[in-house]
């Protein structure tokens, strides 16, 4: 079955449904890798799909036309989960030609080989393929260096790749046959473990757009955009702006149960000022999905537990995540039991901190928490609370 985005443009990517991990990230509803091919009087083929789901792609050119047809690879960008075809692309195709960004020309040899022929674009650039003008815009960082979108003039249609995706496998290809509820929790999810730490460049991206009309579009995972992007474009700008709503996430792990106890009187505290705070214990807990949280979630109360005068491992994991997706601009408290030795919590500060976030509090008990530390915890909970609505 064709599926059109516009006349002569069409999707012609693979439906991952089993990933169960992206390199890390949990994707529970599987994903799709979403190529397009741009028919004018000459083809062009945008972006390809992952190494294994090669003959998917194929097939679905096959259905439209004969793949000896494209003229052009437009390679949006290098991450293999969209440039993974392009060893096989060109052996069936040798003589194609080869566009990408002046930023991916360099990653592109270093993933495939010095000797593979490129023909750099840069912002404004144009492709004539005749009754179709494809331009090219850089969006470096959004997500990696050599990103950049391609612009289908004629249509109105705008091939982001990674921006505004999500990780959903569906028979749908359109937003509008599997509706804003059901796609906006993945869409949140892919932003908050993929894009958030581009906020700012999020941003000029956006700006960017804003000169342009766009009618429908074609991101590289999920659903195609075509009756939601006023809210899309919104929703997108609300979080590189790093807004947040009055919502609170306690994340902790525990040994014997007490940084466990001190998280339950912290979350007293919090409920009693009227935060609406959800719990999570990383042990049995999914990293990816707390980060998605922690988009939306303007304090961030992190406790662990000193193990080996350090962090838990846990816990440590989930902070150098935390730290390398400088969610800024949050606030958060560090917490957490100790025995003999403290020092666990001064390190939490410190990656919070890196992260961009503002550090009020660090609380330490030792061993067991009961009476007047556990009415401590609360009253930490109660001022994050206090600060909260104050920021
Ligand atoms: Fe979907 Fe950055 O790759």
């Amino acid at each position: 079955m064709r599926v059109a985005l516009k006349s002569g443009i069409y999707w012609v990517g693979a439906i991952d449904w089993n990933i169960r991990n992206f390199h890390g990230y949990s994707t529970h509803k599987g994903t799709t890798y979403n190529a397009y091919l741009v028919m004018g009087k000459k083809i062009a083929l945008v972006d390809t799909v992952k190494a294994p789901f090669y003959g998917e792609m194929l097939e679905r050119i096959n259905h439209i036309i004969a793949p000896e047809e494209i003229e052009y690879l437009i390679v949006n960008h290098v991450e293999m989960d969209h440039s993974g075809s392009l060893p096989r692309i060109r052996e069936t195709l040798p003589r194609i030609k080869i566009l990408c960004s002046p930023r991916a020309e360099g990653e592109l040899k270093e993933h495939y080989g010095d000797e593979i022929p490129l023909k750099v674009v840069k912002t404004g650039d144009v492709l004539e393929l005749g009754g179709k003008t494809l331009t090219f815009v850089e969006v470096p960082m959004v997500h990696w260096p050599d990103s950049m979108v391609t612009y289908a003039k004629e249509d109105k249609v705008l091939l982001p790749n990674d921006a505004f995706g999500q990780h959903i496998a569906a028979s749908e290809r359109f937003d509008d046959e599997l509706g804003w509820e059901v796609i906006h929790p993945e869409l949140t999810k892919y932003y908050a473990n993929i894009v958030m730490p581009y906020g700012p460049q999020v941003l000029k991206a956006l700006e960017a757009l804003k000169g342009i009309e766009v009618e429908v579009i074609g991101p590289s995972h999920g659903l195609i955009w075509r009756k939601y992007i006023p809210q899309l474009l919104a929703t997108y700008e609300g979080w590189a702006k790093g807004e947040t709503e009055e919502k609170a996430l306690i994340v902790y792990d525990t040994m014997w149960g007490s940084t466990e106890k001190m998280a339950g009187a912290i979350y007293s505290g919090l409920t009693k000022e009227g935060i609406p705070t959800k719990m999570y214990r990383l042990t049995g807990s999914d990293m990816s999905d707390i980060v998605k949280e922690l988009l939306e979630a303007r304090a961030l109360l992190l406790g662990t537990p000193t193990l080996n005068t350090g962090v838990f491992p846990s816990v440590a994991a989930f902070s150098t995540y935390v730290k390398g997706l400088r969610p800024k601009g949050r606030i958060a408290a560090v917490f957490g039991s100790y025995g003999w030795g403290k020092g666990a919590t001064k390190t939490l500060t410190t990656d919070l901190q890196a992260a961009g976030m503002e550090v009020l509090e660090e609380l330490q008990v030792k061993f067991v928490p009961f009476g007047e530390a556990l009415d401590k915890c609360e009253g930490l909970g109660r001022r994050v609370a206090q600060r909260m609505r104050a920021s």
